[in-house]
């Protein structure tokens, strides 16, 4: 097919030309590299970075229908261009513009991830088909001049046809990222999803009454999904539905039925929790013991989707744990929560978008110069903080008087600091506290004794302290001081 192209083009890449074409592989060549070098020089290490990274790269989700509009008009112009040339005319141009779209929208989703400190298997096919698709584009870019002069006429539709597969394929990881993966097939007809079951690997719905659906899933659920779930899989593992538990992550799979000491799920929560590896990370409350009891009955026998009951496992009675009172409403101090958010490293974040729900206070970006000087700056948010993570901040003995008004907390971080618990009967004013981690610090057990009064105090940490020395490998497991006081 002889086409020629007679409009001085928009640029030298555009058409064949003693002068262009070498420039044009050259800069081909340098932004592929360049492209396939980005994930290595800047990788996606799992940390959240700086605030603006977020900021712009939040656009990303928006900016991506461009380059995509743009792709699908090349062929669509291409084909009609047999008729009306004028038209191919137009591809040449709506390539051009489509490769810029594609460099701009890649920078703002790796700006995205990058910021966010996202990882996990659907992110890097995301990324690495995105990296994919402008290559493949760029090389169509070279290789359309040669065709409209009626050479290697098969290349660049060859290359077109990648394009579309790459874009389908980017796209559909890209929407898994933001909608969950059974976003397209949760309300697909019974018989095309028979059809599509059949295509992936083992999908299995679990049974609503099974001890899955009733106790294992909830664990995860409150505890896990935050980081593995649809908007982040940290390790590239999901645990927010049993096929992607089943699944696993980077590492291959999480459970391993009948065999729960070699599952790394159930390895991951029973690690000493002083162990960089261990799970919930970032100081997150660990589990319960009889959480990794379930845990392990379950995979023993054969991590079912369907089973009711486990051998060995009786359920107590109804042992909930009362729902939480909610807080007073904080909206009026809107300003001022959010001007302390800029003033200090330590941020106060919002629980849900009910402000009944109430404020958690996070020292973790802070927590080397976060004093007590700093603590009573947040006093007057008191009445609303449910959650205050003060680990391993620089707060000392002193700031007890200042806790003692924090009477909503309902978990109390202090594992690593200075304290003593010479005062710690002054939180004896925080009669919701059923949650405080006092691990790695100088506190004895008579300080901890005073703490009896406290009537919903039911987890207490004392792992490494002198009250609970870390001299058994097994500290962390007996730490759990599991104080229930429903009878009293
Ligand atoms: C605060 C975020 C966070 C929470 C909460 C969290 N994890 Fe993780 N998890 C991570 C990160 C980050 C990784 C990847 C780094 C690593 O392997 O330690 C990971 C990795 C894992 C892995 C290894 C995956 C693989 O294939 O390599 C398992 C298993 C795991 N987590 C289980 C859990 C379980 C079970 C829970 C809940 C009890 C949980 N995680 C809660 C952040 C978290």
């Amino acid at each position: 097919m002889i086409v020629t192209e007679k409009a001085a083009g928009i640029s030298g890449m555009l058409h064949p030309g003693k002068r262009q074409t070498p420039p044009a592989w050259l800069i081909v060549a340098i932004s592929s590299i360049a492209l396939l070098l980005l994930p290595f020089i800047f990788k996606l290490d799992g940390k959240p970075h700086a605030d603006w990274q977020q900021f712009v790269g939040r656009f990303h989700p928006l900016a991506v229908h461009l380059p995509i509009g743009l792709i699908v008009l090349v062929p669509l112009l291409e084909i009609a261009g047999r008729q009306r040339p004028a038209l191919r005319e137009a591809a040449a141009f709506v390539l051009a513009l489509a490769c810029a779209a594609c460099f701009g929208t890649l920078a703002l989703g790796y700006l995205l991830a990058y910021g966010s400190g996202d990882t996990g298997a659907t992110v890097t096919r995301h990324m690495w088909g995105g990296i994919a698709l402008t290559i493949i584009l760029l090389l169509c870019l070279c290789t359309r001049p040669a065709w409209s002069a009626g050479v290697a006429t098969r290349t660049y539709p060859a290359l077109l046809v990648c394009v579309m597969l790459a874009l389908l394929w980017t796209a559909h990881q890209g929407g898994s990222l933001t909608h969950g993966s059974t976003y397209l097939t949760e309300f697909m007809p019974a018989p095309m999803k028979r059809v599509v079951a059949l295509a992936s690997i083992g999908a299995s719905v679990p049974h609503p009454d099974s001890f899955y659906a009733q106790h294992i899933h909830p664990v995860f659920d409150s505890h896990c999904v935050g980081c593995h779930g649809a908007a982040k899989s940290q390790g590239g593992l999901r645990l927010d539905s049993y096929d992607a538990l089943m699944r696993g992550g980077k590492s291959g799979p999480a459970i391993v039925p009948r065999n729960p000491d070699k599952s790394l799920l159930l390895m991951r929560v029973t690690l000493p929790s002083t162990d960089k590896h261990f799970m919930p990370a970032e100081g997150r409350p660990p589990l319960k013991p009889e959480e990794i009891a379930w845990l392990r009955a379950w995979i023993q026998q054969d991590a079912s989707a369907t089973a009711t009951h486990l051998a060995g496992i009786t359920l107590p009675e109804s042992r909930d744990e009362p729902p939480p009172q909610p807080v007073s409403d904080y909206s009026a101090l809107m300003n001022d929560i959010r001007q302390m958010q800029q003033a200090q490293g330590a941020k106060l974040a919002f629980v849900s978008s009910k402000p009944s729900d109430g404020l958690v206070l996070n020292t973790v970006d802070a927590a080397p110069t976060f004093d007590d000087a700093q603590l009573a700056q947040f006093q007057r948010f008191a009445p609303y903080i449910v959650e205050a993570n003060l680990a391993r901040t620089a707060i000392t003995d002193a700031s007890f008087d200042t806790l003692g008004k924090f009477s909503p907390l309902r978990a109390l971080h202090l594992e690593g600091t200075a304290i003593t618990g010479s005062n710690l009967a002054r939180l004896a004013t925080l009669t919701q506290l059923p949650y405080l981690n006092l691990s790695e610090t100088r506190v004895t057990s008579t300080a901890v004794a005073s703490l009896k009064s406290l009537p919903n105090l039911r987890h207490i940490y004392l792992f490494d302290t002198p009250a609970q020395p870390a001299s058994t490998p097994d500290a962390a497991q007996s730490s759990v001081q599991s104080t229930s006081r429903s009878a009293q």
